[in-house]
């Protein structure tokens, strides 16, 4: 079992404006770790975590995958975040590339086609459009989990580009909820980007039930 990264640099203030890994981001780590094997023979070159917060995701994988083995890019709305994240890769000695914006709005055209593994633990919880909307505008600890409509309205977005980054082997692990509609996101992508789905882990966790799913081209 791998160690879940050392995030005691992290103080209460940071916790304050930045997402503490919680129920749905172990069970990405879990997920990650489940897929162990397939993700070290498929030998990444570039990985993208979307909405690192804590960097505790990246990091994580940086440690499955060899830390100098793979560049490790990470978006974040949220400034703070941003900061987080770069120190927890200094932490783990994973060097993790933070790029504080909206989703992966500046890398889109560059990294066309390239990316290897995508992740994203996104803020899925449903709320009223405006709640979703300010959250997104203030750029702080709302922004972690307010969703908008069905929770979908972030996710929504970057599903819309996702196609369009991913590599040939290329995988896509998404943190979801079962009110996200889960088969209603697999036949979209599956139409619009021809990406096969698999949930690669589900789990209960209160009231939420969380689901890792796993999108890849082949
Ligand atoms: C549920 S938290 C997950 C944090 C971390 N990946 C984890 O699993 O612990 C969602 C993260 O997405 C970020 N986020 C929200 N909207 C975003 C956007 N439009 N672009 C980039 N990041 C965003 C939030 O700031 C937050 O850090």
């Amino acid at each position: 079992m791998l160690p879940t990264p050392d995030l005691s640099h992290l103080d209460d203030d940071d916790k304050l404006h930045v997402y503490d890994p919680a129920e749905d981001t172990f069970l990405l780590l879990d997920g990650l770790e489940k897929d162990t094997d397939q993700l070290r023979t498929q030998k990444p070159l570039i990985c993208l975590e979307i909405g690192s917060g804590s960097g505790c995701v990246s990091a994580f994988l940086g440690s499955i995958l060899g830390p100098t083995n793979a560049l490790y890019l990470c978006t974040d709305i949220n400034q703070r975040a941003s900061v987080c994240t770069f120190a927890t890769g200094k932490q783990n000695k994973v060097p993790l590339s933070p790029i504080t914006c909206d989703l992966s709005k500046p890398l889109s055209m560059r990294l066309r086609r390239s990316v290897d593994i995508i992740l994203f633990n996104p803020p899925y919880v449903p709320t009223d459009h405006e709640e979703s909307v300010h959250a997104q505008g203030s750029a702080g600890i709302a922004g972690s989990w307010a969703g908008g409509l069905d929770g979908m309205e972030v996710t929504n977005r970057f599903l819309d580009n996702v196609g369009d980054l991913l590599s040939d082997c290329g995988k896509f692990y998404l943190v979801a909820q079962a009110q996200n509609n889960i088969p209603e996101i697999c036949e979209r992508m599956q139409i619009k980007f021809n990406l096969n789905s698999r949930i690669a882990l589900q789990r209960r966790a209160g009231r939420e039930h969380l689901f890792i799913i796993c999108f890849s081209r082949s």
